[in-house]
């Protein structure tokens, strides 16, 4: 992880200790690096920098409106799944003609809103949704920019719970049947067709299955040309792992990236849009905690620390690794311990038997990689207050979303 490591023997983000963050702002804490996000943006963006691109911030990776601002001021756009996301991104600057709604099940008053606000291009996900679409603009008396996200029935040889591109995944239109949605969506007066997409999976670690889907893409952009359909546009979805262990993993770069899908795609004269979210805030984000007990049990040593999985689901969800390390500089001298936090479930393991420097009640430990899927997937889970989110800018630091009191959670019911 770049702008993140030890500086003096304390762990910095940027130029800023986290120890000084955590005496303005309570643990456990994200905390994200501005130049980290920036510079993770600009590698796809230099990487497409000759053909005609727009790349769209998947906003499910974080959706703090500092961190969609500092993309939006960028030139990036937006993938939205929600009328929120979509909410999210109008107000931190993207402009409607820059956003790309997907998801397999936009509600009426969703596809009203995206249509109100002249969204660039709906991702359609069924035969179903296309019709709800094609009635909600005629009713409107708008007209829909639509692509068709096909399933290619291919195995991103990712997690299964967030692999997408498969046959028995819920997601698009097989691509056996995408000629007869093109041909359905033809006839239908509040619908054009612009382009196609796909989204095989999240946290790809090798370029083989994004291979295997652009060779069909290209395919069927010639099949669906052939039978009379202009496209003008293919979106790849996101997708592209990042190095979350340093020792074992070795994640394509956006520039090998770029040049696999441009032998592919390249010559096929489409805009291309891409969704890329882990790889872009992935490793520009830290979780900061707090060691509450070290506590000595028969066959390990727990490190108990103020984070939980509500703040954090992504190893007890997904049984993640996540580098975990202190605060301070431990040489190299480490003891093996199971990370563990407060919620009463054994599932609320960070990892086990990890070495790290040793730690004493009260010292500060950085899960490390936490920028995606971090902070929006948090909860308020055993009424634990929902986790804050700090922005390191090089010498300094704001808090970008509060610890939000007791009384606005538990205030929310009615007795
Ligand atoms: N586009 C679509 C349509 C998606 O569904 C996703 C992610 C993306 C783009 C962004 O993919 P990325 O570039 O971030 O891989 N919570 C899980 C990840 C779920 C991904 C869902 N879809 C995790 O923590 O690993």
């Amino acid at each position: 992880m770049h702008n993140f490591g030890y500086r003096s023997g304390h762990y910095c983000v940027e130029n800023v200790p986290v120890h000084e963050i955590s005496e303005s702002c309570a643990t456990p804490f994200y905390c994200y690096s501005r130049t980290a996000i920036e510079t993770a943006y600009d590698a796809y963006a230099n990487a497409f920098s000759k053909h005609d691109t727009l790349i769209c911030y998947a906003v499910k990776a974080n959706s703090n409106q500092a961190v969609i601002s500092i993309l939006a001021a960028r030139g990036s756009g937006a993938d939205v799944v929600s009328e929120g996301e979509l909410r999210r991104a109008l107000l931190a600057g993207i402009p409607a003609s820059k956003i790309v709604y997907s998801g397999v099940a936009k509600t009426v008053p969703e596809i009203e809103f995206a249509l109100n606000n002249d969204i660039l291009l709906f991702n359609v996900e069924s035969e179903p949704e296309l019709q709800q679409i094609n009635s909600v603009a005629v009713r409107l008396g708008k007209i829909a920019r639509i692509a068709f996200r096909i399933n290619p029935d291919i195995d991103a040889g990712t997690h299964e719970k967030i692999s997408t591109g498969k046959s028995e995944n819920k997601f698009g239109i097989p691509w056996q049947a995408a000629r007869a949605a093109y041909a359905d969506a033809a006839k239908l007066p509040g619908i054009e067709v612009r382009g196609i997409d796909i989204h095989i999976g999240s946290q790809i670690m090798k370029l083989g299955p994004f291979e295997q889907a652009f060779e069909r893409i290209a395919d069927l952009v010639g099949q669906l040309r052939a039978d009379g359909h202009t496209i003008t546009s293919i979106d790849l979805g996101g997708g592209l792992g990042i190095n979350y262990n340093t020792e074992s993993d070795l994640a394509p770069t956006a520039e090998q990236y770029a040049a696999l899908v441009l032998k592919h795609l390249g010559r096929l004269d489409c805009r291309l849009i891409f969704e890329p979210g882990r790889s872009i805030v992935g490793n520009s984000g830290v979780l900061v905690s707090q060691v509450i007990y070290v506590k000595h049990g028969s066959k390990s040593t727990f490190l108990i620390i103020d984070a939980a999985m509500n703040d954090f689901l992504r190893p007890s969800m997904y049984n993640a690794y996540h580098h975990i390390v202190g605060e301070k500089d431990s040489g190299g001298e480490d003891v093996l311990y199971d990370v563990v936090g407060p919620v009463c479930e054994t599932g609320d393991t960070f990892a086990r038997s990890r070495k790290l420097g040793k730690q004493e009640a009260g010292d500060l430990v950085i899960v490390e990689g936490a920028g995606a899927y971090g902070a929006v997937m948090a909860s308020t889970y055993n009424t634990r207050r929902l986790v804050p989110e700090v922005l390191v800018e090089k010498d300094g630091f704001r808090i970008v979303r509060p610890r939000p009191d007791y009384d606005s959670i538990i205030g929310m019911d009615t007795p």
